[in-house]
């Protein structure tokens, strides 16, 4: 499974891919408004450092100014990846863009009926969120395997990117039902990593090397 990140923060995404190569990075207008800077300068920086794709979202709602828009995306650099959301427009958008060329990821989605449209459109991603779908007490992970089932019965090529991901186990389980990819925050790809009993591991073969008879 391909490992994104989902942040706008240059600095996160420099940490994160010294760490383990970055597959992509996604991005959204509530995460640059976070970084309070302009969204073409960070899009182009990113770019610069992630050799996968780095999704960039349009904002506007009708089908001409997403084309715009992606468009103008489109010209930051080769690896990037236009989003609109999972509308009427953003479908039409979506077709329009693919057929110039343009990879789109649909975004905003929430059943597997939009990302069965998304799909006939031609998405190259579609982003279940599944954080957001528990929020509400659903299962968000559901939805990822109908997803799945549904792409899995037309053979259709447009890849499952979860996101809205809040913890390990949303990964866990993208990965067991199979999805492409996870987007994940910083927070919860550090958290990856990390498991108590390996620290009381370490810690247990230190003290007992420090036993050790050391040659002089
Ligand atoms: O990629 C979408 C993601 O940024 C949304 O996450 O936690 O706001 O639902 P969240």
């Amino acid at each position: 499974m391909q490992l994104f990140l989902d942040t706008a923060s240059v600095q996160e995404i420099k940490a994160a891919n010294a760490i383990i190569a970055l597959d992509g990075v996604t991005t959204n207008p509530t995460l640059i408004m976070k970084e309070g800077r302009n969204y073409n300068e960070v899009l182009k920086e990113i770019c610069s450092i992630i050799k996968g794709t780095v999704s960039a979202e349009t904002v506007s709602l009708d089908v001409d100014g997403m084309i715009k828009e992606g468009i103008a995306f489109s010209k930051i650099a080769k690896n990037i990846v236009v989003k609109v959301p999972m509308t009427v427009e953003g479908m039409k958008a979506c077709q329009m863009l693919t057929k110039k060329g343009i990879k789109v990821n649909v975004t905003l989605v929430f059943s597997a009926n939009q990302a069965l449209l998304a799909a006939k459109s031609g998405a190259f991603f579609v982003s279940p969120f599944v954080g957001r779908l528990d929020d509400i007490g659903k299962i968000g992970m559901d939805v990822v395997r109908e997803i799945k089932q549904v792409y899995d019965n037309y053979n259709f090529k447009t890849q499952i990117l979860v996101a809205s991901v809040r913890n390990p186990i949303h990964v866990l389980d993208a990965a067991k039902i199979g999805a492409d990819i996870a987007t994940v925050p910083y927070s919860v790809f550090e958290q990856l990593f990390n498991h108590t009993l390996t620290d009381v591991g370490i810690k247990k073969f230190l003290e007992d090397w420090e036993k050790v008879p050391k040659k002089r």
